[in-house]
């Protein structure tokens, strides 16, 4: 059949600061899904990673529909409306606009979306990241896909070596999507020259050159454009299928383990390490690091089995530690250089108006006589 996985994720109210959710937040969003998706959604799953709810959706009515992105809405406001309730922090935080109006994109929560004809087996993967931006995934992408040390797949399948189609979107172009289409592996130098700068150029979603199937849906969603000012990080979710025509769970996975630099810790204005943690991890240290989570599921007829949490694994554990080492090893040096973002990516007005304020106590000397 015909299915459309829909991944929608806000950040609607947590305890104790942006640590995590509550579990009577968490069950308003559940009832809320449960009795007004009757009838409309084949299936669901409910899950969080530090501050983010993510709503997993199965159902036959393709992307974008109105009915389904009304009902993850209306199941965070009821989220919101318990956080308001408890006094947690940042309730309804990602609900930016007042009302509903047909579609959640543009409106404050992260979407991933896809629609494909399954196939006998459809394994996938759901990723969700807090503390960082969609661009967080650039690199983990860029590698999985397009590069043979991370993919054998691409010199070993017959089908993973005709590459694939990235669409990339600059997600600094407000006024219409400003996108643009790449394909592995001839213009590999030119899509690392736009996913090296992730605050910028977000990867939306990867096919394969073999069958024009959908491998990759990833959202691309800027706060700061829809608020017209910084109101909390992007934080990311992504939906990815694997293997046969794509690459397998494992190559997938395997870029993560670098634990690359991303924007988002602290304050939402430090780099961070981006921690693969395991599901319904909080952030601590400097509010962070940034944590990324991936369930595994496969599909059938729209019923989901699963998840299983592809980073609970003893594997893992290491890398964990390697990423609180260098998560150690930036916030040691505080504000300075790379450690803090620059000054158009800073969540707050500070710097600038120190900057201002100072502005009228500069000099410049007067040339020697
Ligand atoms: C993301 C997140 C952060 C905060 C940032 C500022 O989930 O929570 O990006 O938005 O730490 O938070 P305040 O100013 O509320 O402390
Ligand atoms: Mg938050
Ligand atoms: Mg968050």
């Amino acid at each position: 059949m015909k299915v459309t996985l829909t991944g929608i994720k806000a950040d609607v109210g947590s305890i104790g600061g942006h640590i995590c959710p509550s579990e009577e937040l968490l069950a308003a969003v559940e009832r809320t899904v449960v009795e007004q998706g009757r009838g409309l959604i084949i299936d669901h799953r409910l899950n969080y990673i530090g501050d983010d709810v993510s709503i997993l959706m199965t159902h036959d009515r393709g992307i974008d529909d109105e009915s389904v992105h009304r009902l993850a809405w209306d199941a965070f406001l009821a989220g919101t409306q318990v956080a308001k309730d408890q006094g947690l922090y940042g309730a309804g935080q990602d609900m930016l606009k007042d009302a509903f109006s047909g579609n959640t994109r543009g409106l404050g929560p992260a979407v991933a979306e896809m629609e494909f004809e399954e196939r006998p087996n459809e394994p996938f993967l759901m990723f969700t990241a807090d503390k960082t931006e969609p661009g967080a995934y650039n690199l983990p992408l860029f590698l999985a896909f397009s590069d043979p040390m991370y993919n054998a797949g691409l010199i070993l399948s017959p089908v993973g070596g005709k590459g694939y189609r990235f669409t990339v979107m600059d997600v600094d172009h407000s006024g219409g999507d400003r996108v643009v289409e790449l394909v592995t592996p001839e213009d590999i130098y030119d899509l690392a020259a736009l996913l090296r700068d992730n605050g910028r150029f977000v990867v939306e979603s990867i096919h394969s050159r073999h069958d024009g199937d959908i491998a990759v849906s990833s959202c691309t969603t800027r706060l700061r454009n829809i608020a017209g000012k910084y109101v909390g990080k992007d934080d990311p979710i992504m939906l990815v299928r694997t293997q046969r025509n794509f690459p397998a769970t494992g190559e997938i996975l395997a870029p993560f383990e670098i634990c690359h630099y991303v924007s988002g810790f602290m304050r939402g204005s430090h780099v961070g390490p981006m921690m693969p943690v395991k599901a319904k991890s909080s952030v601590s240290f400097f509010d962070g690091p940034p944590v990324v989570s991936c369930l595994a599921f496969s599909v059938r007829d729209g019923k989901m089995t699963g998840p299983v949490d592809a980073f609970d694994h003893p594997y893992w554990d290491w890398v964990r530690e390697k990423a609180a080492q260098k998560a150690h090893g930036i916030r040691e040096q505080g504000f300075s250089g790379p450690a803090m973002l620059g000054i158009h990516d800073l969540e707050y007005v500070g710097i600038s108006h120190r900057l201002d304020a100072l502005d009228g106590r500069f000099v410049v000397r007067s040339e020697a006589p």
